[in-house]
C-alpha cells in the first residue's frame, strides 16, 4: 500500500462525506489505498465497518464524526479541519426510506422530509460549508444516482428517492451557476445499481465493480473545471 510519497492519484488530500459503509467506505479506502490522505466522515462514534476496516488493516484513514442533518454538526467539522486543504471533497452521504412508495397517498410526511433534509439540504450543506477547506482547482462531488435523470424517467418507481436526487442535481447545478468561471470540477456521479444496504441485494452490481472505475472517472476529471453529470465509467448522464 502507497501513503503519501508517490500517490496514483490526483487527488492527494481527500475528505468523504458518509463514509461508515457501503460506497463512502469503499471511496475512502480506495483513495487510501491509491496513496491519498484521507478523511473520512461517520456517524458513530465506533463500530462501523469503517473503523472495522481501520482496526484491521491499520490503513490511516482519520475518521471524523458528523451528521449532516444537523447544521451545527457540519459548522463543527469544518472548525475542527480548518487549515487543512483538501483536493477532493465527496460527499456520499444518503438515504433511501419506504424506497416502494408512490408519491401521494402512499408516503409518509415524514419520510418524505427526512429525505429532502439528507439528500437535498444535508449534502448542500456540507458542500457549501466545507468548500473552501477545497484548494483553488481540487474537486467537489457529490452522490447523485442514474435515479436522478429527469430524462430518462420512463419507468417511475423509487419516486421520493428519486425525486430528492433530481433536487440535488438542479441544487448542485445552482451552486455551479453561482461559481461560474471556478477552476474546480463540480461532479454529480452516479454509481450504477450496487448492492450496499441501500441499493439491496437484488442489485446488479457489487461495490468492487463501482467504486474502483467510479474513483478512476474523478481522477480523470481533475483539472477539468466545470459542472458535468457522469456514471461511473465517465459518461454523461442525461439531465
Ligand atoms: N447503492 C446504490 O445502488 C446507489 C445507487 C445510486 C446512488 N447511490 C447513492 O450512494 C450514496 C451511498 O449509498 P450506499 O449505497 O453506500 O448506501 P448505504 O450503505 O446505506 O450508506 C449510506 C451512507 O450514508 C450515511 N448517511 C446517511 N445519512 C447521513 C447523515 N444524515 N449524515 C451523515 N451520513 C449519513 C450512512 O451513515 P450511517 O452508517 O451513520 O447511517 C452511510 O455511511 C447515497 O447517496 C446513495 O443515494 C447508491
Amino acid at each position: 500500500m502507497q501513503h503519501d510519497e508517490h500517490p496514483s492519484t490526483p487527488h492527494r488530500d481527500v475528505l468523504v462525506i458518509g463514509a461508515s459503509r457501503g460506497l463512502g467506505a469503499a471511496i475512502a479506502e480506495t483513495y487510501a489505498d491509491r496513496g491519498a490522505r484521507v478523511v473520512a466522515t461517520v456517524r458513530a462514534p465506533s463500530g462501523t465497518p469503517l473503523h472495522a476496516y481501520v482496526e484491521r488493516t491499520g490503513t490511516p484513514i482519520d475518521i471524523e464524526e458528523v451528521d449532516i442533518d444537523h447544521a451545527e454538526q457540519v459548522t463543527a467539522l469544518h472548525d475542527r479541519l480548518s487549515g487543512r486543504h483538501f483536493d477532493l471533497l465527496f460527499v456520499v452521504a444518503g438515504i433511501s426510506l419506504a424506497a416502494q412508495d408512490a408519491i401521494g397517498a402512499d408516503v409518509a410526511t415524514e419520510d418524505f422530509t427526512r429525505m429532502m433534509l439528507t439528500n437535498v439540504l444535508g449534502v448542500m450543506r456540507a458542500v457549501e460549508t466545507l468548500q473552501d477547506l477545497v484548494t483553488p482547482d481540487g474537486t467537489i462531488a457529490v452522490m447523485s444516482s442514474g435515479q436522478g435523470s429527469v430524462t430518462n424517467n420512463t419507468t417511475g418507481g423509487f419516486e421520493v428517492y428519486r425525486a430528492t436526487k433530481s433536487a440535488l442535481n438542479q441544487m448542485f447545478r445552482s451552486y455551479a451557476a453561482r461559481h461560474a468561471g471556478e477552476r474546480r470540477p463540480l461532479l454529480l456521479m452516479a454509481p450504477g445499481w450496487v448492492k450496499t444496504t441501500l441499493g439491496g441485494s437484488n442489485a446488479m452490481l457489487e461495490i468492487s465493480d463501482s467504486i474502483p472505475p467510479l474513483v478512476d472517472t474523478l481522477d480523470a476529471q481533475h483539472g477539468t473545471p466545470g459542472l458535468q453529470f457522469l456514471d461511473r465509467t465517465g459518461e454523461p448522464v442525461a439531465w
